[in-house]
């Protein structure tokens, strides 16, 4: 094994984007070459930048100055490029092909001791699947939809629900201006947290979510009752995986396992229905990729700092293989395999819903 100030490690982010990415790259950059005098090495688009053709750049604390408040990732991003089935055309046909060696190939062609992954279930299957092979790997879990059981809370998440609270609190002006129902489509997967926290957050009148399928009609009795009583303006927040009881995820695309990638269209849905079974004029409003943009607030800042540091720490006590995860109080870390697809759902008895309920929302149960 090399001298430890000889190291040079690899960094990349993959899947959705989330802000505090760069706040991740920013603090492994410093800590890697400061702290330990190592090399860091930025690929670009995930696991993309070392398939075929490298594409990579050395990273200094200089030529990564001013990125902490910035959203995004400086390094680029892909949910495709997944080197274990890489999509071919053969003999006509699409087919897909593991490039997995040619990968560990370029890894050592940039002699790269370790490489940093930052991203979710995915990217993260990918690095346990290059660590089973034999390389040094540390995850840095990502994702706004903050639904991955082995850590508390993932960075983005709070500035997803800050964006997401900002437009409803607009929203609930227009809508009592025009006695209007708005139906507000969130982000968010297979679990509700966006649609929850932001929901209680920006004065929800109803929430619905995944963890709790809904009845239309408890619904509508909700909306019909806030009439009565001369509120003819009402909040409606939809997680895009919400589904009617026994009814279906409104599912756009899926992996090869079956795992959704995509939702799109609950939010027309749930307004058609409130249209047809109230009356009124209803409007539908999907905030979409706005709550993966922007700056990222102080807190996600502070944890994508802790997870960069702990990561690079990580390497240094060659605990290659996990993940870094947080605890409150500590930044710790866990096994990689223990980590991935493992949701973090919302708990439908939980004390969050639990306060949303007692202060009047409606799950439409
Ligand atoms: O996982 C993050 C997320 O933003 C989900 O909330 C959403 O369903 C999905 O990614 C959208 O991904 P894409 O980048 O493919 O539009």
């Amino acid at each position: 094994m090399k001298k430890r100030n000889d190291m040079r490690i690899g960094i990349l982010t993959g899947g959705g984007d989330a802000p505090g990415l760069n706040g991740v790259i920013r603090a492994v950059v410093r800590t890697a070459t400061i702290r330990y005098g190592w090399k860091v090495i930025g690929i670009f688009d995930g696991f993309e930048g070392l398939m075929g053709k490298t594409n990579t750049k050395e990273l200094t604390p200089w030529n990564t100055r001013g990125i902490l408040f910035r959203g995004g990732t400086i390094l680029g991003t892909t949910n495709r490029g997944n080197p274990f089935a890489v999509k071919v055309m053969e003999k006509g046909r699409q087919a897909e092909k593991d490039l997995s060696d040619s990968v560990i190939k370029n890894m050592k062609k940039l002699k790269l001791d370790a490489i940093i992954v930052i991203g979710g279930d995915g990217s993260l299957g990918i690095a346990q699947k290059f660590f089973r092979k034999g390389i040094g790997v540390i995850g840095v879990p990502k994702t706004i939809d903050n639904d991955l059981s082995a850590t508390h809370v993932t960075f983005g998440f709070t500035t997803a629900v800050e964006t997401a609270t900002d437009a409803l609190d607009k929203l609930h002006t227009t809508a009592e201006s025009h006695h209007r129902v708005i139906v507000v489509e969130v982000m968010g997967r297979y679990a509700g947290w966006i649609a929850l926290e932001a929901g209680i957050a920006g004065s929800a009148d109803v929430i619905l979510i995944p963890e709790i399928p809904y009845d239309m009609k408890q619904v509508c009795a909700k909306i019909l009752e806030r009439k009565k009583a001369n509120c003819n303006s009402s909040i409606v927040v939809v997680a895009e995986g919400a589904k009617p009881l026994g009814g279906e995820m409104a599912v756009l695309e899926k992996d090869s396992s079956g795992y959704a990638l995509r939702f799109a269209g609950i939010g027309d849905r749930v307004a058609e229905d409130v249209k047809k079974m109230t009356g009124m004029d209803v409007r539908v409003t999907v905030l979409g990729h706005v709550q993966r943009g922007g700056s990222p607030c102080a807190s996600d800042r502070i944890l994508a700092t802790q997870y960069g540091v702990k990561a690079v720490e990580l390497i240094a006590e060659k605990r290659f293989g996990h993940m870094v995860s947080y605890r409150p109080p500590e930044i710790t870390s866990v096994p990689l395999q223990q980590a991935i697809r493992k949701m973090k759902l919302v708990d439908p008895e939980g004390n969050l819903v639990k306060a949303a309920e007692s202060v009047g929302v409606s799950f439409g149960r």
